[in-house]
């Protein structure tokens, strides 16, 4: 068994199952943009109610909320964005190409073994200087030959008005973060929270990105799932630290190979945070971000005090102590998360007579719990869809007569159903089913009036 993925084998197979198809396909695409199928989003809502479950319901003292994408302009001048939220970017002259400096240094070092050059922390005259000194190449055209570094708005911009000369800028959220820290009070008063509390969203987010993305790692449409945890100042290392488990207990949970998971300390921290960190995973194009973790200190809320001019203090009922609350903050993208998942369950395998490819996905995550699959079409299939009806108000459940036997189960694996039930004469004469595990391939007989619950038990998380 061995999960030697690559990018390329993944892209072909999620279009192939129906999990991701480019964006605009029919138009020749649009860069940067995914589409999920009928697989795809039911495997991404599973990472979400996950997600929900665990940071929203069985978090003590958490709230989940679903804020405006489009907000007052004024959230992105008190957040910081508009001033400095862009990239260092450079054009190909030969090509016509734009390339992240910092990208173009990050993949040479990495290629040549070069250690301890973080282009984080460089200026961009540094950049343009390293990116000359070793002349470093255009990776579309091969060339070497880059204007100089421009800095490049990631915000989408768009306009409000009834009239084209009476518009306003607003812009298409780069994070759902600002909708949290913007409803502080709002959740803190009509949910009677008390410090700690934590605030979570799942939501859109929109970034301007033109770095050519590896499929859904980097796109310019995400989602995100984010959650605030606003606590005391002198609480938040002990939150952070807590935070760091959290995330990583969460990965462990959807079955992703702790080998495959490290923590980063970011080596340049942002203007708001005291501490900040990574949890990187092992893509087929190395060691990347999966998500973040950050100590924001009382920054957002400050400057939304500020620029608002509403007080964002928080009285203790206990103490009467007033003061800004500190946030840890803990973001994961639902689209870079499942691209994790991905790669993480994908497996070939080498069988007695062929050879099957499988997402060994968690059950909870898989997008059928079951398939159901008549032995023979003419003999079988009224029980089946029968029985199929009736799973189906219990669990996503798929149903398929096409073709052999064997040729289903290949296709079942491929989109990681973890259970097959194959109705027969036994079904008709005695009652009973085969059902066979995705991953061991071995099946049990199981009584018709018992399948749901068999299946049910299985899928829990
Ligand atoms: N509120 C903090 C924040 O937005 P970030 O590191 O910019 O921090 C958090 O983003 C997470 O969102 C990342 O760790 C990643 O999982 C996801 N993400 C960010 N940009 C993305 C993009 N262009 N495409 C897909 N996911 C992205």
């Amino acid at each position: 068994m061995e999960n030697n993925v690559t990018m390329d084998k993944l892209v072909s197979l999620c279009k192939n199952r129906g999990i991701i198809f480019q964006g605009s396909e029919i138009y020749g695409g649009m860069g940067n943009t995914w589409d999920y199928g009928p697989i795809g989003v039911e495997i991404k809502n599973n990472i979400k109610r996950a997600w929900w479950k665990k940071f929203v319901q069985e978090s003590d003292n958490s709230f989940g909320i679903d804020a405006a994408i489009l907000m007052n302009s004024k959230v992105w001048e008190a957040s910081g964005h508009t001033t400095s939220f862009s990239d260092p970017k450079m054009d190909c002259k030969e090509c016509k190409t734009r390339h992240r400096a910092d990208n173009l240094i990050e993949n040479y070092c990495a290629k040549h073994k070069i250690e301890n050059v973080i282009p984080d922390k460089m200026s961009n005259k540094e950049m343009e200087d390293f990116i000359e000194e070793h002349k470093i190449c255009c990776p579309v055209c091969g060339k070497h030959n880059f204007t100089p570094i421009r800095q490049f708005k990631l915000m989408f911009e768009t306009s409000r008005g009834v009239t084209e000369d009476n518009t306003d800028t607003i812009y298409l959220r780069p994070e759902t973060a600002q909708g949290e820290f913007v409803n502080f009070l709002n959740v803190q008063r009509s949910m009677r929270a008390k410090v700690p509390f934590g605030i979570a969203q799942i939501g859109k987010a929109f970034r301007n990105e033109i770095t050519p993305g590896n499929f859904i790692f980097r796109t310019i449409e995400f989602e995100q799932m984010e959650h605030q945890l606003f606590c005391k100042e002198c609480d938040d290392e002990k939150f952070y630290q807590e935070y760091k488990q959290k995330a990583w207990d969460f990965l462990k949970m959807l079955g992703i190979d702790e080998n495959k998971l490290r923590f980063k300390d970011h080596d340049k921290l942002a203007h708001y945070a005291k501490n900040a960190c990574d949890i990187q995973y092992n893509f087929p194009m190395g060691w990347s971000e999966l998500n973040g973790i950050h100590n924001r200190t009382n920054y957002d809320l400050s400057r939304h005090q500020e620029f608002s001019g509403k007080s964002m203090l928080y009285m203790d009922p206990i103490t009467n102590e007033k003061y800004i609350p500190y946030v840890v903050e803990y973001s994961i993208g639902a689209d870079r998360l499942m691209l994790a998942v991905l790669c993480n369950a994908y497996h070939e395998e080498k069988l007695e007579n062929e050879d099957r490819v499988v997402l060994k996905l968690a059950p909870f995550i898989a997008p059928y719990k079951a398939c159901v699959l008549p032995l023979m079409k003419k003999n079988h299939s009224e029980k089946a869809k029968e029985l199929h009806k009736y799973l189906s108000k219990y669990f996503m459940c798929d149903y398929d007569e096409s073709g052999s036997i064997g040729k289903r189960y290949r296709r079942e694996d491929e989109i990681g159903t973890p259970y097959a039930i194959t109705v027969d004469d036994e079904t008709l004469n005695n009652g009973t089913v085969t059902v066979r595990d995705r991953d061991t391939m071995k099946q049990d007989v199981v009584k018709l009036e018992d399948v749901k619950d068999y299946i049910l038990s299985r899928c829990e998380f």
